[in-house]
């Protein structure tokens, strides 16, 4: 096979990342991807960021040992805890992260919102890993003054995704709870893959909110990435979507209904 032609690996703890898939299949049809879900050690938001970085690593070398020409960390979790490190150990591979969407909410309060005194109030829901890692951190400081930024971390919201069922009782009950208190905010950045499947629910609670995610701009990226690496699949064929997990069963059944939804 030649290079060009090779899959681009796109990888989460477990289902979040179809969410980005998604988005790289509809702008760039034509090339091959394998996705690799972790589901069996899924969650990833509740661990130690050393045990993210290792499973990170694990999942990264899986891919690689199978063909992929770039790579698509397609969970915020790992992203934060383990990018810089895969690029340093992986420095000629085009390798893309995600990370909370901030910078389009602070530009939305900003010129659509014209709140310039730094009063728009932008929610970041996230896992309770991602909010603590020092790449967040980073983040928030970077718009320092220009927005009022809400860290909200959702312990436990990407397990109950990862059940299978978005419209699910357990998790209206969840966000019910978790997002009583910030009706009056003017915009959710959707900090983690899983959560783009339940946007619709967010919505509803926040209705006056308008809803970021960083998929579409991670798939622009990867997709811009390999071809400054010379390896974009531009024939004009139909690509194969390869779906995996580390869990057996039912999973992948649950790939394809996510990747379809
Ligand atoms: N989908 C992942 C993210 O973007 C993490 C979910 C989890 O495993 O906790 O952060």
């Amino acid at each position: 096979m030649i290079d060009n032609e090779k899959p681009i690996g796109v990888f989460d703890s477990g289902i979040g990342g179809v969410s980005v898939l998604r988005e790289l299949h509809a702008i760039a049809p034509s090339e091959n991807v394998i996705y690799y879900g972790d589901s069996l050690n899924a969650p990833y938001g509740e661990k130690s960021a050393e045990e993210v970085r290792k499973l990170t690593f694990a999942a990264v070398e899986k891919l690689l040992g199978i063909g992929a020409k770039a790579i698509v960390v397609a969970c915020n979790t790992a992203t934060g805890a383990a990018v810089r490190l895969l690029r340093e150990a992986y420095p000629s591979l085009p390798i893309v992260g995600i990370e909370p969407a901030i910078k389009p909410a602070v530009l939305f309060g900003e010129s659509e919102l014209g709140k310039k005194d730094g009063s728009s109030r932008i929610l970041v829901m996230a896992t309770p890993v991602t909010i603590s890692q020092a790449k967040f951190s980073h983040l928030m400081e970077e718009y320092n003054g220009r927005a009022e930024i809400i860290p909200l971390p959702c312990p436990h919201l990407a397990e109950l995704i990862e059940k299978g069922d978005p419209d699910s009782e357990e998790i209206a009950e969840y966000l019910k709870n978790l997002l009583e208190d910030y009706r009056d905010v003017d915009s959710v950045v959707l900090g983690c893959t899983h959560y783009p499947f339940i946007k619709k629910h967010i919505e509803a609670y926040l209705p006056m909110a308008k809803i970021f995610d960083g998929g579409l701009g991670t798939a622009r990226e990867a997709i811009r990435r390999t071809a400054a690496a010379g390896l974009a699949n531009t024939q004009n064929k139909i690509s194969r979507i390869t779906f995996m997990s580390s869990k057996e069963g039912e999973t992948l059944e649950l790939y394809r209904k996510f990747f379809e939804m």
